[in-house]
């Protein structure tokens, strides 16, 4: 699944994050608690590399706690970054937030050197949602679709503390094909740059290997052990009587449930990623597309000799 999702205006919000990330002492980076690494931006990687970071693993409340864990102790572990969870229910986000970017800069605050932090993210990750509570006040739009945070908010923590935010960013190409499917089932990415069903059946799969005793509760599917996903998506068509004439699933509409159950956190607690399991994603990734440009360097081989023996 390639899905290339680069709307216009991403080249203005990397014009525009390379113009401040020089006089930011943190970089803020929202991530989707269910999927960490796949809701990570390459981009701001890449563009803020060097600058203090803080991973802020949003929407906990929908994601496994244990595995949550997992992800804050691999970001601490790595040099000059710090990461907490947080949801939309946290009473006191503030004071969260701005002890981890003070540990993160200690050499700055005061009236004489305020800190400033920026904070950016994919669209729907919980940004607007996290700023409007910090602000505490609606000055960012909260909506359905994953959606654009329009101009820059600029928000004082504290005297010495300068929130700044950055308009909605989208990442340019999806590189790990499950990060794609984790997005997509998360909701991050639009409906129409995916096939429900496949990305449903993706998620299935997932679910069977970790969280099968979730599975079984939520949608009373009995023992599945040894299934196939799509038996599996038929099975609780069937339970929640999604049919069609003559016995048939509603494949379409158990997809939905699915998803729409996911989304919720209605099935329970899940994170679709691990460490472990990103970095061997990642690592395929990187073959498949070494793999291809070989392939298509020898097919460019193949062109000229051809060519070169027409003449
Ligand atoms: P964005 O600015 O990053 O694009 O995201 P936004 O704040 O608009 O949030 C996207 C969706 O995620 C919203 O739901 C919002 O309520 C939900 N959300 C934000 N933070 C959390 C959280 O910590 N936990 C959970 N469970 N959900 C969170 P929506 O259904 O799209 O909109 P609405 O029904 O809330 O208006």
């Amino acid at each position: 699944m390639a899905i290339q999702w680069f709307p216009g205006h991403m080249n203005k919000a990397r014009k525009d994050l390379a113009e401040r990330v020089k006089d930011i002492d943190v970089v803020i980076e929202m991530l989707d608690a269910r999927l960490p690494a796949s809701s990570a931006n390459p981009m701001i990687a890449r563009m803020t590399r060097g600058k203090p970071a803080l991973k802020i693993l949003n929407k906990q409340d929908l994601a496994d706690p244990a595995i949550t864990q997992v992800w804050l102790d691999y970001y601490c572990s790595k040099p000059g970054t710090r990461a907490i969870a947080l949801d939309a229910g946290e009473r006191a986000p503030v004071t969260k937030l701005v002890s981890a970017c003070r540990a993160l800069a200690p050499n700055r605050g005061g009236l004489e050197k305020p800190l400033r932090v920026l904070i950016c993210g994919i669209p729907n990750v919980g940004k607007s949602t996290l700023i409007n509570s910090l602000a505490g006040r609606r000055i960012a739009k909260t909506g359905n679709e994953p959606g654009i945070t329009k101009g820059q908010q600029r928000i004082l923590l504290a005297d010495d503390f300068e929130l700044v935010d950055t308009p909605g960013m989208l990442w340019p190409k999806i590189e790990v094909e499950e990060g794609g499917y984790n997005l997509a089932a998360s909701g991050a990415v639009g409906r129409n740059a995916l096939d429900e069903e496949e990305v449903v059946l993706e998620l299935l799969r997932y679910l069977m290997k970790h969280y099968t005793t979730l599975l079984q509760e939520r949608y009373n599917v009995g023992d599945i052990e040894g299934w196939q996903d799509f038996e599996v998506l038929e099975q609780i068509g069937r339970r929640r009587g999604a049919m069609l004439g003559g016995g048939r699933v509603n494949i379409q509409k158990a997809a939905e449930i699915v998803l729409t159950d996911f989304r919720a956190g209605s099935i329970g607690p899940i994170t679709l990623e691990r460490p472990d399991e990103w970095k061997a994603w990642e690592k395929a990734a990187r073959e498949r597309e070494a793999e291809r440009q070989a392939l298509r360097e020898a097919e460019r081989l193949e062109r000229e000799q051809r060519a070169k023996g027409s003449r």
